[in-house]
């Protein structure tokens, strides 16, 4: 059983910038200390931590178009000087075309192997940036500015970069690992409410399979967080970067402990490849899944009622659906080709408790079948 919560901050010798409300933390990856600013004007930041490990080459910035024409006073203030390119930050953009675009500007620019790219949008943009900088020059730094909630608590660490390709989504890509990750909560304050119950759904699966006193704080005040609640999100959002660091230090490549991120996820997906384009947020699909997952793993009498319960209460709080209509066995079709499934037999990441997952081959295809029943009936 994993104690996740019993995993403490990295001890590193030298601090970092402390501004008003920004939570701090050294992050271990790709075997690097990467400093992480979270919280209200983190942006602001950044220049000081990058100076702080060493960095002294020149920075460029590829941006969501429509992070920047929201945000554009905050950027100007803090990186100003940096040549930047905008990008679309479309799913349908995240093309190997649109990397090429990239390399074409830094080639133009005369970016040298000390520079670095920063990622300023949501988890589009930092994909694909950072596929970007991974390939350029053979690899150039990366810095992860995420802008959406989603972006900021899931794609901004983890070393996965990359883009679409017409037959599938982020089929080719590159494991890389930023210099530093910035999440500047104050730029969530422009998110649509969905959206950012979507990241929240992230943030809960986080706590529910890794972090049972995050989970509790989540009880206590998820509820009422919004998008503006800069503050207050700032140590829930480091919190669950540093868990997702943690967990994807011991494991890049996906072989054992990375698979519990995945909770929710394999009915999740499933959910959101029939669901249509835009119908259900990928966050949304995760949470109906976690629901499908706690059906599982308390019929295994693996996880306790109670447990379950709690589960259920902090989805709604958050905003989140308990289910989606859809023809359940098209869903479960779509199971049985989920590519993150090894061998024959599906893998399911279960919860043992509130704060605690396990991978398990060995569900019954019938309770498989009756989870999705639950969940998608209408
Ligand atoms: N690499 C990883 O580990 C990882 C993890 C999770 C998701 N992802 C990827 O991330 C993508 C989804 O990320 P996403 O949910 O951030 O979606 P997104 O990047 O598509 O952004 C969603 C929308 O929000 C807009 N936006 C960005 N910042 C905003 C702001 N501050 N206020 C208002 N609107 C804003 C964008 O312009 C866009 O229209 C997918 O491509 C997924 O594959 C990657
Ligand atoms: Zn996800």
């Amino acid at each position: 059983m994993r104690v996740a919560h019993e995993l403490t901050a990295h001890p590193h010798p030298d601090p970092l910038p402390e501004g008003e409300g920004v939570t701090t933390r050294w992050l271990r990856a790709g075997g690097r200390d990467v400093p992480l600013l979270a919280g209200p004007g983190a942006l602001a930041e950044l220049p000081r931590a990058l100076a702080g490990i060493g960095f002294q080459g020149r920075l460029f910035v590829v941006a969501d178009e429509h992070a920047v024409d929201l945000h554009a006073g905050r950027l100007h203030a803090v990186l100003g000087a940096a040549p930047m390119l905008t990008i679309s930050g479309l799913e349908a953009d995240k093309t190997v075309e649109a990397v090429s675009r990239v390399w074409d500007w830094l080639v133009e620019q005369g970016a040298q192997r000390r520079d670095a790219l920063i990622a300023f949008g949501g988890g589009v943009v930092c994909d694909l940036a950072g596929f970007a900088a991974a390939s350029y020059l053979r690899g150039i730094g990366l810095v992860n500015a995420p802008t959406t909630l989603l972006a900021q608590v899931d794609a901004s660490v983890g070393g996965k970069t990359g883009v679409n390709h017409p037959r599938g989504k982020n089929l080719i890509g590159a494991f890389y690992q930023p210099l530093s990750v910035v999440a500047d909560t104050d730029l969530l304050a422009t998110l649509p409410t969905r959206a950012f119950a979507a990241g929240m759904a992230e943030v809960a699966k986080m706590a529910m399979i890794l972090d049972a006193r995050l989970f509790a704080r989540l009880e206590d005040i998820g509820g009422s967080l919004g998008p503006e609640d800069a503050e207050k999100l700032a140590p829930i959002v480091a919190r669950s970067i540093e868990l997702k660091a943690d967990v994807v230090e011991r494991d890049e490549r996906e072989s054992g402990d990375r698979m519990l991120l995945n909770y929710g996820h394999t009915v999740g997906h499933a959910l959101e490849a029939g669901a249509g384009y835009g119908t259900l947020l990928h966050g949304e699909a995760v949470a109906v899944g976690m629901q499908a997952a706690a059906h599982i793993a308390q019929r295994l009498e693996m996880l306790p009622t109670e447990d379950a319960r709690r589960q259920t209460d902090l989805l709604r709080q958050l905003g989140l659906p308990l289910a989606w209509p859809a023809n359940a066995d098209g869903v479960l079709d779509r199971l049985a080709l989920d590519k993150k499934r090894a061998g024959s037999r599906q893998r399911w990441v279960l919860a043992e408790c509130v704060g605690a997952g396990r991978i398990r081959d060995d569900v019954p295809v019938e309770l498989a079948r009756d989870a999705v029943a639950v969940v998608t009936r209408a």
